[in-house]
């Protein structure tokens, strides 16, 4: 997509609408010396530190590939601070059958507590998804801060995340010997390794997103003012019993106030791209010395280790909550873009307020998993499965890791068809739990 999604301009409804009420909504330049008071607006908004002049540079290149906009108010004392920011970029997220598809993530969203609630952020939100969809981009996606927000835009939980702790010493390993290795590796070295593998493995999992950049250095504890994080990191990989690596682990120690053989191993990160890395590194962060726990966060709802373990008590799920947020913009490029996991004909009634992607479309799915999708308007084929919905529910059930049974249920999507939410399930239904392992 080059660099087109930074050039388009500013969306003239909700640049307009922002206007009468004396507020200025404009694009702002990376590389413009108005970039940093955006920075220093979206900290705010965060309520995180202001980022300090060492580590101004770093930042600025950190969202040079990204599409940044702002809404000044030229009324207010400090008229040169944005009141409002936003970001965006289009990166390729991983579908059901190891497919793609090309999805615009959105972040950075604040707006200053002295301009709250005047319709800012729904400008800006709106704003992005007529410029995704301008663009011909299916999906649109965010992770939330809060989860009251996102709805009214389509947005819906797709991907839930958990956090981990194992007591180590109630658990041990019981899973596979993993053949391999595991070894110390430098920063360089994981800079050189980390990307590909990441991205060899992403296709495994429903809901990773490709990245690098400013999100990668952030893993590596190399960007921004935590540098002190950097320093306490250690960085493993894995190579399999050929020499090539299949995984990495990044964590740190944390050491207990009171008793030095009980410190916490956090794991911050673990990749692996086979199952003999994922056993080999989770048996290796397990069995460390003077260590009680370990913690993970935002790991797998349904991470195997768990079951390699002699204890299954021993692995607590500390936290489980909602984490990547998807919102259909394209009903055909998105729904073709993945595999499901039955053959059958499902018709889909699809609502939505914004207009984007409603519509009456059939579904149909081969045995391969492969799908169609035409616009649809004839009385629902004898055999197939009907649903109505609105996006959001089809947002949410997009990745498979969301049951359409459950929906029902839960009186978000009505059955046209006796059963149809259960055949929906089954071709929905990811066997590989959707889960999206960073911030963004
Ligand atoms: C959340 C935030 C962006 C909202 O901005 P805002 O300009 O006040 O929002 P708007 O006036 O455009 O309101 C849009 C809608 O969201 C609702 N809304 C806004 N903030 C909300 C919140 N925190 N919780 C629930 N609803 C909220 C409004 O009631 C409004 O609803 P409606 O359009 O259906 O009537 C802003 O409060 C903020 O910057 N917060 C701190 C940073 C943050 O949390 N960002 C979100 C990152 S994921």
């Amino acid at each position: 997509m080059s660099n087109e999604y930074q050039d388009l301009q500013i969306d003239p409804e909700s640049a307009g609408r922002l206007a009468a009420q004396g507020l200025r909504m404009r694009l702002v330049d990376t590389d413009s010396p108005e970039f940093p008071a955006w920075l220093y607006a979206e900290a705010r908004g965060f309520h995180a530190a202001r980022p300090s002049e060492e580590s101004l540079d770093e930042q600025v290149r950190g969202f040079a590939y990204r599409r940044t906009t702002g809404v000044w108010d030229e009324s207010g004392a400090d008229a040169a601070s944005p009141v409002s920011s936003v970001s965006s970029w289009p990166t390729e997220l991983t579908v059901p059958g190891r497919g793609s598809v090309t999805a615009w993530a959105i972040s950075a969203v604040t707006v200053a507590p002295t301009h709250r609630r005047r319709g800012i952020a729904r400008a800006m939100l709106e704003a992005e998804l007529r410029t995704a969809h301008a663009l011909g981009v299916p999906v649109a996606m965010l992770t939330v801060s809060e989860a009251t927000i996102y709805s009214r835009y389509g947005f819906a939980p797709a991907a839930m995340a958990a956090d981990w702790t194992i007591n180590t010493r109630r658990a041990r390993w019981t899973g596979p010997a993993a053949s391999g290795r595991v070894q110390f590796v430098t920063l360089e070295q994981l800079s050189a390794d980390g990307p590909r593998l990441l991205e060899r493995a992403r296709l495994d999992v429903p809901g990773e997103i490709e990245f690098s950049g400013y999100l990668w250095e952030r893993l590596l504890g190399r960007y921004g003012d935590d540098k002190e994080l950097g320093n306490q990191l250690r960085f493993v990989r894995y190579d399999d019993s050929a020499g090539v690596p299949q995984g990495f682990a990044i964590y740190r120690l944390v050491e207990s106030p009171d008793d030095f053989s009980a410190h916490t191993l956090e794991l911050r990160y673990l990749v692996t791209a086979t199952d003999d890395a994922y056993a080999g590194l989770w048996r290796y962060v397990l069995e460390m010395d003077l260590v009680a726990s370990v913690t993970a966060s935002l790991r797998s709802v349904d991470e195997a280790v768990a079951w390699q373990i002699s204890d299954f008590r021993a692995a607590r799920k500390t936290q489980e909550r909602d984490h990547l947020w998807t919102r259909i913009l394209d009903l055909r490029a998105a729904l073709e873009a993945r595999r499901y996991g039955a053959a059958g004909r499902i018709v889909l009634e699809v609502s939505d307020p914004l207009g984007f992607a409603a519509g009456r479309v059939l579904l149909s799915t081969d045995s391969g998993g492969s799908a169609s999708v035409i616009p649809f308007d004839e009385a629902i084929p004898d055999g197939a499965a009907a649903l109505s919905l609105s996006i959001n529910e089809l947002s949410a059930i997009y990745l498979g890791g969301v049951s359409a049974v459950t929906l029902a249920g839960a009186g978000r999507i009505t059955e046209l068809t006796p059963g149809g939410a259960a055949a929906a399930d089954v071709a929905f239904r990811s066997a590989v739990v959707p889960r999206l392992s960073i911030w963004f």
